[in-house]
């Protein structure tokens, strides 16, 4: 029911510069891998093999990664090397990637927006690769998947953060749905609230279904004071009109955005593998 997943990849990731000077941030390896490829495979984790890739200038190594290399490969054939590839190889056979550029930074509602043409009239999901996920089972987005399968509304991802945080998230009020469960139904959300007018810590994490009306209430939101157009006030409107339900994901996160939260990810998934 859910087909197809949308990646916004169009920010500059100013935080990495000079690194992300040529070279597209989601690309930036975490081990040997992208991290754009963590989310893709999360996503086929959730039988979804549709990739719609929201790009902009200078970010074509992100279609080269997601295409054969024929020089690279033959290279390679029957060689000990060979193994690299599989992966990316069997992602490439089994997924199409979509491709559409937002050629202004108008903020990730702005992104979500320009993904409409790839998208068309049916649910989706988001995923931020900035926000690296470990999971042990099928992955966040393959439960969020289900979640959506029972309620048929938007579902997002949260998790609980230190109160002095909330001002780099949008920032959930809720009430649990049901006893004993990791589902609220949304009150109210705000984008990067101080803490003192943080409705709680439950922090949006950047995982969502969403649905397509999100499309028509985002070319209705405002920008925000630094110009931008929030999901998260597109995703309030929708909260006022009908349900928009927040999961509680409890794995391992980390935020890829910066290089506290990079720098994290290289040491624990190097642990993981006992590198
Ligand atoms: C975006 C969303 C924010 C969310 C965050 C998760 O912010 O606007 O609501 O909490 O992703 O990573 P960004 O990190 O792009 O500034």
């Amino acid at each position: 029911m859910i087909n197809k997943c949308l990646f916004p990849a169009a920010g500059y990731g100013t935080r990495f510069l000079p690194a992300t000077k040529a070279v597209p941030k989601e690309m930036l390896p975490v081990l040997t891998k992208p991290l754009l490829q963590y989310g893709v495979e999360e996503a086929l984790l959730a039988g979804i093999s549709n990739m719609a890739i929201i790009t902009g200038r200078g970010k074509r190594a992100i279609e080269d990664h997601f295409d054969n290399a024929f020089e690279l490969e033959s290279q390679l054939i029957e060689t000990s090397k060979e193994h690299l590839l599989k992966e990316i190889k069997e992602i490439i056979a089994s997924s199409t990637f979509t491709y559409v550029r937002q050629n202004k930074m108008l903020g990730l509602g702005d992104a979500i927006l320009t993904g409409k043409p790839l998208i068309g009239n049916e649910p989706f999901a988001v995923i931020l690769a900035d926000d690296l996920c470990d999971y042990s089972d099928k992955g966040i987005i393959a439960n969020m998947v289900k979640i959506y399968k029972k309620y048929k509304c938007p579902i997002i991802a949260i998790e609980e953060v230190p109160i002095e945080k909330t001002q780099k998230y949008g920032v959930i009020s809720g009430k649990i749905l049901e006893e004993n469960s990791d589902l609220y139904e949304v009150m109210d959300m705000v984008e990067k609230p101080s803490p003192e007018k943080a409705p709680s810590n439950m922090a949006i994490i950047g995982r969502y279904i969403l649905t397509p009306d999100i499309f028509d209430i985002l070319k209705t939101i405002k920008p925000d004071s630094n110009g931008e157009i929030q999901l998260t006030d597109a995703l309030r409107v929708q909260a006022r009109n009908k349900k928009v339900i927040a999961y509680k994901f409890k794995g391992t996160r980390f935020d890829c955005g910066t290089v506290k939260g990079y720098l994290d990810a290289s040491n624990y998934f190097a642990k993981k593998i006992s590198l």
